[in-house]
């Protein structure tokens, strides 16, 4: 699995298996099927209920092998309940460390300062390999790098042809930052666009297929969420082929500033 060199000196594969809505038997499988297929990587959040059952799936394979993201919620960041979180979350996974802990959502009525002092802790004690932040703006990212003891290694946003967060996905590239582009498929809205439909054909692909590859192509992270085998075996194919400079600008600029996540967003916007 191909993979991009973080901040923090770890590498992380630019493929992952996302996991929300994925619970009971559905994720057991799910998770089994991307793993058994190649995937190294997994996106799951305390949100998302279902760390039990990828802990059950990822005892079973080599751990050392494996990328492991998870996220603390927004409501719980002060310092004490970080460390509780990430502790809960570690024994859910059965596992000794995590290898990406992001921050699920910014929350304004906690300094900031307080939960990367917790994150620093998680780091030095090792339960903690890299960390990061998820659906922070510009100006958020910012703040969180320069009020931040260890170096920020990704920021998780929603990003898809419909939502092209190019500024931000610069500002990421300048500051060191991966980009991991979450809803890559815009949760299935993109599936049959016309002008994407019309570019595979001269590639031979899916429409899956065309948008995660042009995500990559920019140098982000993607986590597509797949639960049958057919999804998660075809979302790999994205590494052998390039899109062309025209095509990737033609899809670029299809932009439609449309989220499939929180349609409240811009309170958190610059
Ligand atoms: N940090 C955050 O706040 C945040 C927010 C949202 C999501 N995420 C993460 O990002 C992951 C992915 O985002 P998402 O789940 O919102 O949506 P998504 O990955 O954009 O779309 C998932 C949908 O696309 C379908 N799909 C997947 N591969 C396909 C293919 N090759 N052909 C046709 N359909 C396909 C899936 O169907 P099947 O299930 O039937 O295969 C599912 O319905 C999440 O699971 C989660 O891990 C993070």
């Amino acid at each position: 699995m191909k993979s991009i060199k973080l901040v923090s000196g770890y590498e992380m594969p630019v493929l992952g298996i996302g996991t929300w809505g994925l619970i009971g038997e559905k994720c057991k499988e799910a998770v089994t099927t991307a793993l058994k297929l190649g995937y190294t990587h997994i996106d799951t959040a305390d949100y998302y209920h279902n760390h039990k059952e990828i802990g059950e799936v990822i005892k079973k394979f080599n751990r050392k092998k494996l990328f492991i993201t998870t996220k603390v919620q927004g409501s719980g960041l002060d310092y004490d309940s970080v460390l509780k979180d990430c502790d809960k979350s570690l024994r859910e996974l059965q596992t000794n460390y995590i290898d990406l802990y992001l921050i699920h959502w910014p929350n304004s009525s906690i300094q900031i300062e307080e939960t990367l002092k917790a994150f620093k802790k998680l780091v030095k004690d090792k339960k903690v390999r890299s960390i990061g932040i998820s659906n922070f703006s510009i100006r958020l990212m910012k703040e969180a790098i320069e009020k931040s003891e260890i170096p920020i290694s990704v920021n998780q946003v929603e990003y898809h042809p419909y939502l092209n967060q190019e500024a931000l996905l610069e500002s990421c590239k300048e500051e060191n930052v991966v980009l991991t582009a979450y809803s890559p498929l815009a949760r299935g809205d993109i599936l049959d666009d016309k002008l994407l439909k019309e570019i595979t054909k001269k590639y031979n692909r899916t429409i899956s297929q065309l948008v995660l590859r042009w995500l990559v192509q920019k140098r982000t992270v993607v986590i597509p969420k797949a639960s049958s085998e057919a999804h998660i075996k075809e979302n790999m194919d994205i590494f052998s082929w390039k899109i062309s400079e025209e095509d990737m600008n033609k899809i670029s600029s299809i932009d439609k500033r449309e989220r499939v996540v929180n349609s409240s967003f811009s309170e958190f916007e610059d």
